[in-house]
């Protein structure tokens, strides 16, 4: 938990909440994750005009990403597209980058050879296009990079972190590895400061996740799970007793396998029916209201201040009830 401090704010309002990701100015620190249940033109062009940012993924072919990403361009808004380290990586990059704002070299495990590898060659190609590593959760991992790329590049790069904290990831459990999303973030965030942007991505579930990760060292977070439910996500709206739902399928789920036409070996994420939330506008604005209260909080009328004063405490198994509504 955060501990509170004195506080001179006079109203929620106050609060900033504008940052900048790999140098690309965001109105409000919430990304789209950039999976096919979450993110395609809709979800790009409404986050985008509350001053967020979408990525759009790449489980499609190269024309329809662009086609995607041309979309938002043209409605006026930023956008970023997902770029693996497969063969088509350039293919990508040649067709969406003239509108985009940002890529997102979208890997697993990002603290390995082929990433430094693609790395090297996209610096020499795409200088000008801002770019978010992802996903790495060590400060070593971090550290690597922060000396392998040149440092005149540093503002114009993101690390994405961490692994195995998305809601649907089975990644810890099939594997045995991953760092906690908030122990990733402080981690990169203490070695190396603002060297390189960081975006807390995987488990936040609700507003008060959302400022722990700022607080923590993030420039801002990539939501999944929250978006998932809304009218903007891709999918139809599903009624199962009485209920509706949406759903939401992991990177690397079966589901997503097979409509990609993939092996479905290596199946590392789980499908899932969220219930139906409405508007993309009406849940981040929720979101924003408890952020924007945590900030009163932390006496914080930014997100640099926030993080300049942040003081966690550790609590126990008990102290987590207690947290959690409890009254009888
Ligand atoms: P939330 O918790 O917001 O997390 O739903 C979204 C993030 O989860 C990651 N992701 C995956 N991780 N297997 C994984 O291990 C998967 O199939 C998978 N799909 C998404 C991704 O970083 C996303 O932004």
């Amino acid at each position: 938990m955060l501990v509170p401090r004195y506080s001179e704010m006079n109203s929620r309002g106050d609060a900033d909440l504008s940052t900048s990701v790999a140098g690309v100015p965001l109105r409000i620190p919430i990304i789209a994750a950039n999976m096919s249940s979450v993110c395609e033109e809709t979800m790009s062009i409404a986050l985008g005009e509350m001053g967020g940012l979408g990525i759009i993924h790449r489980m499609c072919s190269v024309e329809r990403e662009a086609k995607m990403v041309k979309a938002v361009h043209d409605a006026g808004q930023q956008v970023g597209f997902s770029i693996g380290v497969g063969s088509d990586w350039r293919d990508r990059m040649e067709a969406c980058r003239r509108f985009a704002s940002i890529v997102c070299l979208d890997v697993a495990h990002g603290h390995h050879r082929r990433v430094v590898e693609l790395l090297a060659e996209y610096f020499q190609a795409y200088q000008d296009c801002p770019i978010v590593v992802g996903q790495i959760a060590t400060a070593k991992a971090a550290g690597m990079f922060i000396q392998g790329i040149p440092e005149k590049y540093h503002r114009t790069v993101a690390f994405k972190t961490s692994i195995g904290g998305g809601s649907l990831c089975t990644t810890r459990i099939m594997t045995g590895f991953g760092v906690p999303t908030l122990q990733a973030i402080s981690d990169i965030h203490e070695a190396h400061g603002h060297a390189i942007s960081i975006i807390g991505d995987g488990g936040i579930k609700n507003s008060g996740d959302i400022v722990k990760s700022l607080a923590a060292g993030a420039d801002a977070v990539m939501l999944g799970h929250l978006l998932a439910g809304t009218d903007e996500a891709p999918g139809n709206i599903i009624k199962a007793n009485d209920v509706l739902y949406k759903v939401y399928r992991g990177s690397a789920s079966f589901g997503d396998k097979a409509l990609r036409g993939e092996e479905t070996r290596n199946v590392e994420g789980e499908e899932a029916l969220v219930p139906y939330k409405g508007s993309v506008q009406r849940v981040v604005s929720g979101l924003l209201d408890g952020v924007r209260s945590g900030f009163s909080y932390g006496g914080a009328s930014s997100i640099h201040e926030l993080q300049e004063h942040a003081e966690f405490v550790e609590i126990t198994a008990h102290g987590f009830a207690e947290s959690l509504p409890h009254g009888k």
